[in-house]
């Protein structure tokens, strides 16, 4: 299935406003939150709610590729997710090894380059095996890179990242002063990533639970009050909208942004001129 023959002409035209109108983030973190409460406010079960969140993963998935957006980062499953009941944690292994046997093909026909970031030994071992072997299939895909985030969490990889160093410095392969924070972000499990420029969490909640912690220093934060099986690509493209309208200043003033804007529009003009 080629995603970008079977687009609506009505979506064809929503996403040509996009690409028009907005600055497209290069990189989308999203909290897929609310799966549960969707279930239960719909009189049914929470492992309902988790099988229709894979419906709106495919269609975000692919609303990301067909905006050529670079780089889409899910957190499906945190470190403190095991502690939910066993039942529960075994329906969500179930739902993500049948999203990866069902979807890989598809994914890698439309050039999405899959990874994963976590602790993966934890993992079943079937469901281990399965993500290998995407992410192998995949690997010389040049569009959307997919990150699943699974048995993840920002604090576990910071620690993680701090254990490396260290046995760097005492193997004498790094010295304590050559420490900078470019050099901290490459022993981070997201060190080929760029930074999320926004971070979409669903179902009202507003906190990060955990989510790329170093990583979203800086990043602009959308919360949309619909629970994760509800949010579908006009949602995202609402997201994405309201991201493009804000000002990121990285802790400059309005002043320096807008003229350092103004400077890059001439230098584009000029550019174009010189061709
Ligand atoms: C998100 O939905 C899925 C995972 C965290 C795995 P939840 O299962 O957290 O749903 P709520 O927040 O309880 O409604
Ligand atoms: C965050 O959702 C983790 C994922 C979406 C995978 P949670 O439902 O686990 O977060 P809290 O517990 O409400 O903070
Ligand atoms: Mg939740």
């Amino acid at each position: 299935m080629n995603w970008y023959n079977e687009q609506t002409d009505n979506d064809l035209s929503k996403q040509q406003e996009i690409l028009q109108t907005c600055k497209l983030p290069k990189h989308i973190g999203i909290i897929m939150d609310g799966n549960g409460r969707w279930a239960i406010e719909h009189g049914l079960t929470r492992t309902e709610g988790h099988r229709q969140g894979i419906e709106s993963v495919r269609d975000i998935v692919k609303a990301c590729a067909q905006l050529k957006i670079p780089y889409l980062t899910l957190y499906a499953f945190s470190i403190e997710n095991w502690k939910r009941p066993s039942s529960e944690i075994g329906v969500l292994m179930q739902l993500l090894e049948y999203y990866l046997r069902k979807e890989i093909n598809e994914l890698h026909q439309n050039n999405v380059r899959l990874i994963s970031i976590g602790k993966i030994s934890s993992l079943p071992k079937k469901v281990q095996r399965l993500l290998f072997e995407s992410i192998e299939l995949t690997a010389n895909n040049t569009g959307l890179t997919l990150t699943l985030a699974l048995s993840y969490s920002g604090r576990w990889d910071i620690v993680r990242a701090t254990q490396m160093i260290a046995h760097d410095i005492r193997s004498g392969k790094l010295a304590p002063e050559e420490i900078t924070e470019e050099i901290f972000s490459s022993y981070l499990q997201t060190a080929h990533l760029p930074d999320p420029d926004l971070i979409i969490r669903t179902s009202g909640e507003m906190r990060l639970s955990n989510f790329l912690l170093w990583e979203s220093a800086y990043s602009e934060i959308y919360i949309s009050n619909k629970y994760w099986p509800d949010f579908r690509r006009e949602d995202l493209y609402e997201a994405i909208k309201d991201y493009s309208r804000r000002e990121r200043r990285f802790g400059k003033i309005s002043a320096q942004i807008q003229s350092e804007l103004q400077n890059m529009a001439v230098f584009e003009i000029n550019k174009k001129a010189e061709k």
